[in-house]
């Protein structure tokens, strides 16, 4: 079976049993503190296991594209060494929200894999918890039971916590589960170890390939367990590990989901990947190319889906990660497949033969991915051409064999030139490097960066049991309400603060690009609590406040800031209009890539090739403008059928996750589907005005814009701004030209200045070589000049172009400044172990300054001129 039939068939089985087909969620979240990526299926329906929203339909189903590379499931350092890890895998899953559980859960998998499939029983294993003492819970007696009505009791095997208790994360659902293993080895190797002794032994033939979740808890975090509203069914089948089974293949790569990749890495870099028959051995050569092929062909698939769900490359938080999976593939292809030049993106189009039916997504957003690889590439690669010149340098400066574990770790960090490479090298050349002390400097840092962005959360405090929280902020920024649930949380960057849930609220959480509300609450006698943010955390609405109210069951006054929700509204609606001039103007290949919609400006990312040129621009801010004069009202739909909505010409935004209902707003032709909240009418907006332009990245442009208050902010300093400089020019008529004339004149009396600098010099110098002393065999010279530092570095160069032996210490004073020049040539640097820099440092001192350079010339620059003639007597000291 083809992979895609694979994949449909598991769908359509699930459908048969009244589940809906779902199409994957993105995979970056966004409304999750606890974790960056979805790393498993159930990870985009956590909402609904904890109660907090609940499905069109209780039975689902899906193949959800996950991404296992930071947090508690990261299989990034093995990916490539083993033929069964990725980054990117897609999880096929069923699901059942509260409706059926271990019995259906259990009988149906057995059928699809032995029935539908016709997968052999007796290469199939399975597991079940054995129990655990610490979290106080029995075997699964039950499951145990119902397998044992499928197969026979010797193929049972009984597991642990580690393997059969599953948890998505420190905190959250989790639940006993039933791993299900195959076993595909060769019928002589069977008969020499018995499969069972294999099972979670890490053997590449003898591997987990779904795995049954039986959600009924939920881990807090105080690390105690809790029952969850309701028992769901989360399951999890590795696509890529089935389609090894079906194929008859030895390995994910050799499935059909890789090896058009493979076949176009082997064309474009003229290496071969052995497929490895079982139990051959492969040279030293041959696996390291078949290492780097496969992390090449599974990072393309991790970075390119991510690209198209809206996360790009970039330095910090997710963007990060996907940075390091790209860079690694770089630097296996650098490496292993001599790949000096970017070729990872021509990876993209086979990708997209591939994979472009299940995930059209990525037919849509080619140009972006390719741009967006090359160009990181390629600056990679910069990055590494410039580490081998910085290790090159190190190598010949070494005084041992053993390179120090700081000047690894500098390369690693300032110049993002990795260690293993440089081990790599540094091996090559007969050196090693202090790793104990590199490993202790990279993970100080590292704790500095969890530190700083830790956030430790006690858990919730319950007042009123689970309601349905109700968001009134679209119509009133004003309600009654009350506190069903609060918690402290503690970060390093804010210190301590409690998060507060309410039975309703009109506080607009962070989402869609907005920010969140700020605000006050007032209970009923008066007190008052800040709200200081707000955010969504898995489909509740969370309050932050610095303090807890005084009376906890009061009910409140809750009054969202209107000033700041009002210009953040015009900046929302004003990016609606925004991106549909743009479209307009530029064409459909734009697309949102990122906005921010701040109270004081809105910022706007979109897919774009090329500058916008000043017309554009200003047809653009022309386009919003005659909106904004068109006075056009808000027409909102609440909940409308996300279809109905795409039909009436809504835009959907790649990498969002929509509900099966949605709302679409509308201004006049633009309609989005838009949570966020908006001006009533574009009239209130007043003025639309873009304050700059420029790439984010390649083929992703930005636009940063103002509007209403702001814009007149700007207007009014603008206006100020002339007015002094046109009173700086004495009220002259025409400022500009003024202005002009000034710099004209500025510039030609810089150039007389400069020459006149130079004769000064020549005769100076002249004058200085008569004044050299002898000391110790050395021409030393120590003087203060009248000239500035460009002068003084010319008399320097000048004077040693005709001596040896020179020892030159000059010094200036310009505008209450002190300047010291020194100067020695190359054989006192190299005989007599001078140095001008360091001398300039440590005779700055008498200045009140520091400055530093080469050994042969330096300079230092320092606030206390009186010093000079001390720093002066003091150089003929060095020698
Ligand atoms: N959530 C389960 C897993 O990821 C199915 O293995």
């Amino acid at each position: 079976m083809k992979s895609q039939d694979i994949r449909n068939t598991f769908l359509n089985f699930f459908k048969d049993k009244n589940h809906s087909i779902v199409p994957s969620a993105p995979m970056v979240l966004k409304d999750d503190p606890t974790l960056m990526f979805v790393n498993s299926g159930m990870a985009p329906f956590k909402e609904y296991f904890l109660g907090n929203a609940k499905p069109k339909n209780n039975r689902l189903t899906d193949s959800q594209k996950c991404l296992r590379v930071s947090g508690k499931h990261n299989d990034l350092e093995e990916v490539g060494y083993d033929t069964y890890h990725h980054t990117l895998f897609e999880m096929l899953g069923n699901w059942s929200f509260g409706d059926y559980f271990k019995e259906e859960a259990i009988a149906w998998a057995w059928e699809l894999l032995t029935e539908k499939f016709e997968i052999d029983k007796d290469i199939l294993y399975v597991s079940v918890f054995e129990g655990d003492e610490g979290d106080n819970i029995p075997m699964d007696q039950e499951a145990y039971d119902i397998w044992k009505t499928l197969v026979p009791e010797d193929r049972i095997l009984m597991g642990n916590k580690k393997d059969n208790f599953w948890e998505m994360g420190d905190q959250g659902p989790c639940g006993p589960c039933s791993e299900i293993h195959v076993d595909i080895r060769s019928e002589e190797e069977k008969a020499k170890v018995d499969g069972k002794s294999l099972v979670n032994q890490d053997h590449p033939q003898v591997v987990e390939i779904w795995n049954l979740v039986f959600m009924q808890y939920n881990r807090k975090a105080n690390g105690s367990l809790e029952n969850l509203p309701d028992k769901h069914i989360d399951t999890g089948m590795g696509f890529e590990r089935l389609c090894m089974v079906l194929q008859g293949v030895q390995s994910n790569y050799d499935t059909d989901v890789f090896t058009p990749i493979i076949r176009e890495i082997e064309t474009i870099t003229d290496k071969t990947y052995s497929v490895q028959k079982p139990g051959q051995k492969l040279t030293e050569v041959e696996d390291k190319v078949n290492i780097a092929i496969r992390v090449i062909s599974d990072h393309v698939r991790a970075v390119a889906f991510s690209i198209v769900d809206g996360q790009l490359p970039s330095n910090t938080g997710a963007g990060y990660v996907i940075r390091r999976i790209l860079r690694r593939a770089v630097r296996y292809g650098f490496t292993f497949l001599d790949q000096n030049e970017p070729f990872i993106y021509r990876l993209v189009d086979v990708l997209i033969k591939k994979m472009g039916q299940a995930f059209p997504e990525l037919k849509e957003q080619r140009q972006l991915i390719e741009n967006v690889i090359k160009e990181e590439e390629a600056s990679f690669l910069r990055t590494l051409d410039q580490g081998l010149v910085l290790l090159d340098g190190i190598i010949k400066g070494a005084t041992s064999k053993e390179i120090s574990g700081a000047k690894v770790f500098e390369l690693k960090d300032t110049y993002g030139f990795p260690e293993d490479l440089t081990e790599l090298i540094l091996r090559e050349q007969g050196y090693t490097y202090n790793e104990a002390d590199f490993k202790q400097k990279l993970k100080a840092q590292q704790d500095r960066g969890k530190q700083a962005s830790e956030l430790k959360s006690d858990d919730w405090t319950v007042l009123v049991e689970d309601q349905e929280q109700e968001f009134v902020g679209y119509d009133t920024l004003e309600a009654q309400v009350k506190l069903t649930r609060y918690r402290k949380v503690t970060s390093k960057k804010d210190g301590e603060l409690y998060q507060l849930v309410f039975n309703l609220t009109p506080f607009y959480a962070e989402g869609g690009g907005q920010v969140g509300d700020k605000g006050y609450l007032e209970d009923v006698h008066g007190d008052v609590v800040y709200i200081l943010d707000t955010k969504k955390e898995n489909n509740v609405i969370v309050h932050f406040a610095k303090n807890l109210p005084k009376d906890l069951n009061s009910s409140f006054k809750a009054s969202v800031d209107a000033k700041q929700r009002y210009r953040t509204e015009c900046n929302h609606t004003a990016t609606h209009l925004l991106h549909q001039a743009l479209r307009e103007i530029l064409g459909t290949h734009v697309e949102q890539k990122g906005s921010a919609v701040h109270s004081k400006y809105l910022r706007f990312d979109f897919s774009h090739f090329a500058k916008l040129t000043v017309d554009e621009l200003n047809e653009v801010e022309d386009f919003v403008n005659a909106r904004i004069a068109g006075k056009l009202p808000l027409q909102e739909e609440r909940n409308i059928p996300m279809e109905q909505a795409i039909n009436q010409g809504a835009m959907a935004l790649f990498g969002e996750k929509y509900g099966d209902t949605v709302r679409a707003v509308r201004f006049g032709k633009s309609i989005e589907l838009c949570g966020g909240t908006h001006v009533d009418n574009t009239g209130d907006i007043w003025h639309f005005k873009i304050v700059s332009e420029g790439a984010v990245a390649a083929g992703i442009r930005r636009i940063e814009a103002i509007t209403s208050d702001a814009v007149k902010e700007f207007y009014f300093e603008n206006n100020r701004a002339y007015f002094e400089m046109k009173d700086l020019l004495n009220n002259v008529k025409e400022p500009i030209k003024a202005l002009q004339q000034l710099q004209e004149e500025n510039s030609t009396l810089k150039k007389q200045v400069e020459s006149l600098m130079k004769e000064k010099a020549s005769s100076i110098k002249s004058d200085l070589k008569n004044e050299l002393k002898t000391i110790n065999g050395v021409q030393f010279l120590a003087k203060k000049l009248d000239l500035d530092a460009s002068g003084i570095k010319d008399v320097c160069f000048e004077l040693g172009s005709q001596f040896d032996n020179l020892f030159l210490l000059f010094a200036a004073e310009d505008n209450g400044k002190a300047i010291l020049s020194c100067y020695i040539s190359k054989d006192l640097v190299a005989n007599k172990n001078l140095n001008a820099g360091q001398i300039v440092r440590e005779l700055g001192k008498h200045i009140q300054g520091g400055g530093g350079g080469q050994p042969f010339f330096a300079t230092a620059g320092g606030k206390h001129p009186a010093g000079i003639a001390e720093a002066l007597k003091a150089a003929e000291g060095y020698l």
